[in-house]
């Protein structure tokens, strides 16, 4: 059975650093073969602030934006969020972006792998992104990964150029994934 992965870049800003980075991972993921992968970009979702009048718990949605994120996030089985941290924590639009949807995120694996300017790596974001993702019922991937000084991974054409070592735990977070679905498979 094809596991189809989404990874989830959760800048949206026009010069995004990591928008190179999640490219870098989807095309990873496609290359090492467990999943069907696809590039979801946050900045070309372009959801507006959550403006639903119902509770997305009851999954009853008026707007047409919410029901095409609502059908993009269910044709997912699990995620890798490629996400920055700004100011010591993940990004609003990836909040913004979670809590429009609620059935659709249950029980699914994410593999988390944030990145930062800085020495942290955005490990802080990864932190304070998991009561948000019990909350909702994702299921997040024992191996993370945090990249520090982003920017000097990425050249002035937008490419991504990871060490062998990024190359090696990347691969360890799609596994991660990878046997969080198993798990799920085999219960
Ligand atoms: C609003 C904002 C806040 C930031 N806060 C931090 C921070 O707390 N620590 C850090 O190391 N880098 C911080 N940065 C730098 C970002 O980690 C870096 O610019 C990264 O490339 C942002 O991701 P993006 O380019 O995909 O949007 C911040 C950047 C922005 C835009």
């Amino acid at each position: 059975m094809t596991r189809r992965l989404q990874i989830l870049s959760a800048s949206t800003r026009p010069t995004s650093a990591g928008r190179p980075l999640a490219r870098w991972v989807t095309e990873l993921a496609t290359a090492q073969g467990q999943f069907a992968s696809t590039l979801v970009d946050l900045g070309e979702v372009g959801l507006p602030f959550f403006d639903e009048p119902g509770l997305p718990a009851d999954g009853v949605y008026v707007h047409e934006h919410t029901k095409a994120w609502s059908a993009t996030v269910s044709a997912a089985d699990c995620f890798v969020f490629v996400l920055p941290m700004y100011n010591g924590g993940f990004t609003a639009p990836l909040k913004n972006a979670i809590d429009f949807l609620y059935a659709e995120w249950r029980d699914k694996p994410v593999g988390l792998i944030s990145y930062s300017a800085g020495t942290s790596g955005g490990a802080p974001a990864i932190e304070m992104l998991h009561p948000v993702l019990a909350r909702v019922g994702l299921r997040p991937a024992p191996h993370t990964l945090s990249i520090p000084a982003i920017d000097q991974h990425v050249d002035p054409d937008g490419r991504f150029h990871p060490t062998p070592t990024l190359a090696a735990e990347t691969n360890a977070v799609l596994c991660s994934v990878a046997g969080l679905l198993e798990a799920r498979v085999a219960a």
